[in-house]
């Protein structure tokens, strides 16, 4: 395998975020076959946990393994090696996708233009922000009836707070949705719904005035040149150092059912889109062409065979080559470790890798070694930044119900909590442990988990609280003054870091306002 910068920089490693239900698993086959990785339709499994009222613990097991084998799907286009990490669609799971947006350089988000911007997605965007990650914007089902155009970038420079830039502009929506005109290229891609599986051709026009746009759009041309020329007024064109710098996302409009727009957006997406970087370490940054390899634990996944209790560690490779059989350094425990299975994962198969370059993501066998944001290295101490904890939304007491089980529960509790199942949090007096999720499904895999892979069983008591502050100071006097006053609601979180858990907004705010000399966090990222 070729490790010279050519090779870094022919990669591009990027995630499709969207609200679920607005086209990501549709989108992702149509890249998948676009790339050869794929030649049917239907070939990728919506890694959807749909929960029914039937739905039981291992289906949702089940439904989670598939998620496993499209955990990273990589596939050639234009020379180029494109790894695409598929996140989870369940909202209950967004921490999963938080974690594997610190893995990507780039990402698409897909806006239904239906249902335009939607909570998740806020969320979602507001973690790229905060990594100045470079977003492309995917407007799906123009083939249904959907919100004005305008409207809907209106509504996402509001809401996910970002510039846009449209490439393309849609020619009517809905049933008589009759294609786009792409801005740069000037010319049209008309729609022909009965076309699944190849794009049609850009038919160049001279200007917006050539009778061929009269002729392929109809009544809908005279509304174009209106859009088009309100779009120049309205929005700057596009610069891509404001693309790469997160201040702008360049937005096309398509159909990802129709296989529409997509090509486009694939094309334009190679050519913009940033290989893999120079990543953030505690004690120095670290190069993507430096020789010795380093990466870091993103992602930690159960298998679903619950008679083994090893998981699969996904790392992301930022520097060096990744060699199988080799010895690597696990920095936090300071312990030497051979992988001698690295996976690679291609839709829905399995591959054992030999070598992994940066921008890659493989997966290791392990049997408890690994936690969330560990670094492996070839001996330097360094320890990756950015695996940022979110405050958790739901907090449960965890009590045993087994009293001949407490080590059990003990151990399953840590483990589940060290894959990022949920965050841990202990009262420092006594031994009362709290855990914090941001869906309710996960006190249900939880509890099945851990009865099922460490026999220990539970319940969980709901906790009236509000949100869980990490909390820092520059003047310890301060800092003890507030914990030993607010005893009762201070924790530590996994890594003996502070947290308040307040009980209501209101009181938090107080809290925030009679307290200057204390920092409330709401990630743990800049603790
Ligand atoms: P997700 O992964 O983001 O959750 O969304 P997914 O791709 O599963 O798409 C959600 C639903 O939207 C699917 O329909 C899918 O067929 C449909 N869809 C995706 N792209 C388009 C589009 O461009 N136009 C239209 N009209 N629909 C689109 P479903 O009925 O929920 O599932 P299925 O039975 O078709 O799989």
């Amino acid at each position: 395998m070729d490790t010279s910068n050519s090779a870094v920089s022919g990669r591009r490693t990027f995630a499709i975020i969207s609200h679920p239900d607005a086209g990501k698993t549709t989108l992702t086959e149509k890249f998948l076959l676009f790339g050869g990785a794929i030649q049917v339709a239907g070939a990728v499994k919506s890694n959807k946990i749909r929960k029914t009222a039937t739905s039981d613990f291992l289906d949702i097991e089940k439904q989670r393994g598939i998620s496993v084998a499209t955990s990273v799907m990589s596939f050639r286009y234009r020379d180029l090696q494109v790894n695409l990490l598929d996140t989870p669609g369940h909202k209950d799971f967004a921490e999963d996708t938080y974690r594997t947006l610190t893995a990507v350089d780039s990402v698409i988000l897909v806006v239904d233009c239906v249902n335009g911007v939607e909570p998740q997605t806020e969320k979602l965007m507001e973690v790229c922000r905060m990594r100045k990650t470079p977003v492309i914007i995917f407007i799906n089902k123009l083939d249904r009836e959907g919100q004005n155009p305008f409207d809907l970038l209106d509504e996402i420079e509001q809401k996910l707070n970002i510039k846009v830039r449209p490439m393309s502009w849609p020619i009517s929506m809905g049933f008589t949705f009759k294609g786009v005109y792409n801005l740069h290229k000037k010319g049209l891609y008309m729609f022909d719904p009965g076309k699944k599986v190849t794009e049609a051709d850009l038919l160049p026009i001279e200007s917006l005035e050539d009778p061929l746009l009269d002729e392929k759009a109809g009544k809908h041309a005279a509304q174009l040149r209106e859009d088009v020329h309100l779009v120049d007024g309205v929005y700057g064109g596009f610069d891509k150092e404001e693309y790469l710098n997160a201040d702008a996302a360049p937005v096309f409009f398509g159909s990802a059912l129709n296989n529409f727009g997509i090509k486009d957006m694939l094309d334009t997406f190679v050519e913009i889109a940033p290989p893999p970087g120079s990543r953030e370490a505690q004690e120095r940054i670290v190069q993507p062409d430096e020789k010795p390899f380093t990466g870091f634990i993103f992602k930690i996944h159960a298998n679903i065979d619950p008679r083994h209790r090893d998981r699969i560690a996904f790392v992301r490779v930022c520097s060096g080559k990744f060699r199988r059989g080799k010895m690597y350094h696990h920095t936090r425990l300071g312990k030497a470790l051979r992988f001698n299975n690295p996976y690679s994962f291609l839709a829905r198969e399995k591959n054992v890798v030999d070598e992994a370059l940066p921008g890659d993501v493989i997966g290791l066998y392990d049997t408890g070694n690994f936690k969330i944001g560990d670094t492996l290295t070839e001996g330097e101490h360094l320890q990756f930044k950015g695996i940022p904890r979110f405050s958790p939304e739901i907090f449960r007491e965890v009590v045993n119900a087994d009293p001949m089980k407490s080590k059990q529960l003990d151990k399953g509790t840590a483990q589940l909590t060290d894959e990022g199942v949920a965050q841990l949090f202990t009262h420092p007096m006594g031994s009362k442990k709290i855990i914090g999720t941001v869906g309710e499904l996960q006190f249900e895999v939880i509890q099945h988990r851990l009865l099922n892979e460490y026999g220990a069983s539970c319940k969980f008591v709901p906790l009236n609280v509000y949100k869980a502050c990490w909390i820092t100071s520059d003047n310890a006097d301060k800092l003890d003054e507030f914990t030993r006053f607010k005893m009762h609601q201070i924790v530590y979180d996994k890594d003996g870091h502070l947290v308040y858990l307040a009980d209501n907004s209101w009181m938090l705010d107080q809290m925030i306002k009679n307290n200057p000399e204390i920092e409330f966090h709401f990630t743990s990222e800049s603790l």
